[in-house]
C-alpha cells in the first residue's frame, strides 16, 4: 500500500519536473525573459580604426543597437499596439553611411556642446575661446568632429531587469577649441520596461563648459513610414527660447501661450508648423528650445509623442533644464536610410534634452560651466508603449 503511494508520488514529480524543463525551453527558444548584449564588428573609419555595433535584447522582446562610432544609437524595435516589433529611428544599414553622411547627426551623441554656439565664442574666466564655425557663422553640435563622429570604447555593464552598454571618451584639451582635458562617460540601459535610459557624465582637469545630448530622429510608425506631422505632441513647457535668425537664442524667455509653440495640450507636430510666424520662419519648422516646467535636476516628465496608427507612444525623462523640439526640416529625401527607405522632409523629429543653447555667452541661462572635481551628469529616459 504504501509502497505504492510513494510510486505515484514519484511519478508525479517526474511529470512536474518534465513540464517545468519544456517550459523552460520554449522560454529559451522564443527568446524570452532574457535580456542579452551581443558585440559584432560594424566597419572601420577612414583611418583604421575599428568600429564595433552592440545589440541589446531586453525581455520584452525590445532590441538597441548602438555603434561605438559616435556612440550612435542605430536601430530600436519597439512593440506596436498589436505587439509587432518596429525600428522607430533613422540611421543607416552600415558604417559607410554614417562616414559619408556627416550632416543630419542620425541617433548620434553630441558634445562637447550640443546645439549653437553664437560665432563659436565664449568667454570663461576672462579667456575667450574659439571653436570651429560649422553652421553659418556659429559652432553646432561640438564642431567639425564632435564626440559624433569620434570612436568611444565600450564595456557591457551588467544590471538587474534591462542590458547596458558603457561608453568612454577623452577629449583632448583644445579639441575643437574647447579647454580641458574632458572624460565622457555615457551609459546606455535597454530596460525589461522598454526605456531607453541614457545617462551622461563627464569630469575635466580645467574649467570647460560641457553640454550633452543624443539626436535620434523618431518615427513612431517605424522608421521611412511617412513623415511625423500626424504625431500628437505634449511638451511640458510654458515658454521656449525664440532665437535671431542664425537659430541664436535672443535671451528672451517667451511664453507659448497664443503661440504655435503651445504643446502644453497635445497637438499634431504638423497642425502649426507651416504657419507664418517669424520663429517657423528662422527655423524652417520647428527647430527650438523650450524651458522645461521644472525646478532643479530632477527627472521629470518633457514630452509625450503619440503615433495614433500603431498606438505607440513614447514618454522623455530628464534632468535636464530644455529640449530641443527639431522637426526633420532639413531632411529632403537625399539619404537614403535602412532597408532602403529615403528620408524626405519632417520623417523624423527629434526631442533633444540639453542646456539652452549659447548658454556660454547668455549669463542668464543656467550654467554649463564645469570646474575640475566636479561631475557633470545628466539623465534622459525614452520609455515606449502604447495606448
Ligand atoms: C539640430 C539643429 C538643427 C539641425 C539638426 C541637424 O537639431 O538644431 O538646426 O542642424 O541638428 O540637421
Amino acid at each position: 500500500m504504501r509502497s505504492e503511494r510513494l510510486r505515484a508520488l514519484f511519478r508525479a514529480s517526474v511529470l512536474i519536473l518534465q513540464i517545468a524543463i519544456v517550459g523552460l525551453a520554449l522560454c529559451e527558444a522564443q527568446g524570452a525573459g532574457k535580456d542579452s548584449i551581443k558585440k559584432e564588428l560594424f566597419g572601420k573609419t577612414a583611418d583604421g580604426a575599428a568600429v564595433d555595433i552592440y545589440t541589446l535584447k531586453n525581455a520584452a522582446g525590445a532590441e538597441v543597437k548602438i555603434t561605438t562610432y559616435g556612440g550612435i544609437v542605430v536601430s530600436l524595435k519597439v512593440p506596436d499596439k498589436n505587439g509587432k516589433f518596429d525600428d522607430v529611428v533613422l540611421g543607416y544599414d552600415n558604417l559607410d553611411g554614417y562616414l559619408k553622411n556627416n550632416g543630419p547627426y542620425l541617433g548620434a551623441l553630441i558634445g562637447r556642446y550640443a546645439n549653437r554656439i553664437a560665432k563659436g565664442r565664449f568667454k570663461l574666466d576672462g579667456v575667450e575661446y574659439k571653436l570651429a564655425v560649422n553652421n553659418g557663422e556659429n559652432h553646432l553640435h561640438g564642431g567639425l568632429k564632435g564626440f559624433d563622429k569620434v570612436v568611444w570604447s565600450a564595456t557591457p555593464l551588467r544590471v538587474a531587469n534591462g542590458a547596458a552598454l558603457k561608453l568612454r571618451y577623452r577629449s583632448k584639451d583644445g579639441e575643437e577649441g574647447y579647454p580641458g582635458n574632458l572624460s565622457a562617460t555615457v551609459i546606455y540601459t535597454l530596460s525589461d520596461a522598454n526605456e531607453l535610459k541614457i545617462d551622461y557624465s563627464a569630469t575635466t582637469d580645467k574649467r570647460t563648459i560641457v553640454n550633452l545630448t543624443s539626436h535620434s530622429y523618431f518615427n513612431l510608425a517605424g522608421q521611412g513610414n511617412g513623415d511625423i506631422l500626424k504625431t500628437q505632441l505634449f511638451i511640458n513647457a510654458n515658454r521656449f527660447t525664440p532665437t535671431d535668425a542664425g537659430s541664436i537664442p535672443t535671451g528672451e524667455l517667451r511664453p507659448v501661450r497664443a503661440t504655435p509653440f503651445d504643446f502644453t495640450k497635445p497637438m499634431e507636430i504638423g497642425a502649426r508648423i507651416d504657419q507664418d510666424e517669424e520663429q517657423l520662419r528662422f527655423g524652417q519648422g520647428y527647430d527650438h528650445n523650450f524651458v522645461l516646467n521644472k525646478q532643479g535636476k530632477r527627472l521629470t516628465l518633457a514630452a509625450r509623442a503619440y503615433e495614433p496608427n500603431s498606438g505607440r507612444l513614447m514618454q522623455v525623462y530628464t534632468t535636464e533644464p530644455g529640449v530641443q523640439l527639431y522637426a526633420g526640416n532639413f531632411l529632403d529625401g537625399s539619404i537614403t536610410g535602412k532597408d532602403g527607405k529615403v528620408y524626405n522632409r519632417r520623417y523624423g523629429f527629434c526631442l533633444e534634452a540639453q542646456h539652452f543653447p549659447d548658454s556660454p555667452n547668455k549669463p542668464s541661462f543656467p550654467s554649463v560651466v564645469l570646474t575640475p572635481g566636479r561631475r557633470y551628469t545628466q539623465t534622459t529616459v525614452y520609455k515606449f508603449s502604447t495606448k
